[in-house]
């Protein structure tokens, strides 16, 4: 490690408003965290930054699941990263980490943050850190199967269908012998649904009227609805669902960035109507699942059973405009940023 090494930043300049610009960050370098570590702590290297859509709502003076987070400081975010100094044997220097150490080249973690540094398992890579063996996979696993009771024959809709989390939901779904309908934006994310990742039917929304195709596709109605999106996607997923019918509220991407939250779904009536039940998660709650999730995603990535795709965009100067692609429907698959082409 460079002793005079400086720590490049992107720092959250001021909350958005709207969407989510550019120039609400801002580029900083600063000199490296500190000479001499504490007891317990750790200096990582970040070598690839993962992006999440919640950390949109991260950025609003909001309450959450997660305190906001504070403006001038670096933006938080998960990264993989090298163990460059250590004072905790449980991370030895050189280990590959992962957790929320934020936009910038290096972070000193420790085991009592609120989100403790992972240790990744041997012989995966830094993208398979946050891609395939990521959050998004683990939400997908537990959204579906510990919160979602997938049964084998449901009939499941999935919204986001082709970004991270939603590929994954619809895979999983499929290996467990759910009849799976995938709803994504455009042609190409569409055909991937179906061709790729063994979804039994695909709706564009950008193109199709949800309820209609909905309506069209399974008459029977939807025993499992994973709604990553919210809004009109999840009204046109309540009006379709069958008797004693399963709602996971996983996200709802398509209001992180409105000023002012807008209201509905207009039909929660079809609830009672249907003696169904909503339900809401979060990932973090529920991390004693994921040895059993990473066991399982193991065995079939091993047997060539689960395809996953990874949006790799690269460079430090990149990152703003990389998170920006969530919420154009750029990414194709798990957004990612390597931090230097030469790592
Ligand atoms: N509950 C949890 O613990 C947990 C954990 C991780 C993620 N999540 C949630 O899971 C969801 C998916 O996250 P991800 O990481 O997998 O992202 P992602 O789906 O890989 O990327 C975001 C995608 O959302 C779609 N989108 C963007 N703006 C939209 C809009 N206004 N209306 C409809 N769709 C829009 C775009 O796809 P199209 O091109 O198809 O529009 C875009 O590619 C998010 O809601 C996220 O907050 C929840």
């Amino acid at each position: 490690m460079k002793t005079n090494a400086i720590n490049r930043q992107w720092l959250l300049a001021r909350r958005p408003s709207g969407m989510v610009r550019e120039t609400d960050f801002q580029r900083v370098d600063v000199a490296l965290p500190v000479a001499n570590l504490p007891a317990g702590e750790i200096l990582v290297r970040n070598v690839m930054l993962g992006f999440d859509p919640a950390q949109r709502g991260w950025m609003d003076d909001a309450p959450g699941y997660m305190p906001p987070m504070e403006i001038g400081v670096p933006v938080r975010g998960s990264a993989a990263a090298w163990v460059v100094a250590s004072e905790n044997p449980d991370y030895p220097v050189g280990a590959l980490v992962r957790g929320l150490f934020g936009w910038q080249d290096y972070a000193v973690a420790n085991r009592r943050d609120d989100a403790p540094p992972m240790r990744v398992p041997a012989g995966l890579s830094p993208e398979q850190a946050l891609g395939l063996f990521g959050g998004a996979s683990l939400t997908a696993y537990i959204g579906l199967l510990e919160v979602g009771r997938l049964r084998e024959g449901d009939r499941v809709l999935v919204s986001g269908a082709a970004g991270a989390v939603g590929s994954m939901a619809v895979q999983i779904a499929r290996l467990k012998g759910a009849h799976v309908i995938g709803i994504a934006g455009g042609p190409e994310k569409c055909r991937w649904l179906t061709a790729e990742y063994g979804a039994d039917a695909a709706i564009d929304y950008k193109s199709e009227n949800v309820a209609d195709r909905l309506a069209a596709l399974c008459p029977q109605g939807i025993d499992l609805f994973f709604d990553n999106v919210g809004g009109a996607i999840l009204e046109a997923g309540i009006a379709n669902l069958a008797l004693f019918g399963r709602i996971v509220l996983c996200g709802a991407i398509s209001g992180y960035n409105d000023v002012t939250p807008s209201p509905g779904p207009r039909n929660l009536m079809n609830l009672v109507r249907q003696r169904a039940v909503m339900r809401g998660f979060i990932l973090l709650d529920h991390l004693d699942q994921a040895p059993a999730a990473m066991a399982e995603l193991g065995q079939w990535v091993g047997e060539g059973r689960i395809r996953h795709r990874d949006d790799i965009q690269v460079g430090f100067e990149n990152v703003p405009q990389t998170f920006l692609r969530l919420f154009r429907g750029e990414n194709r698959g798990k957004q990612l940023l390597r931090i230097d082409e030469s790592q």
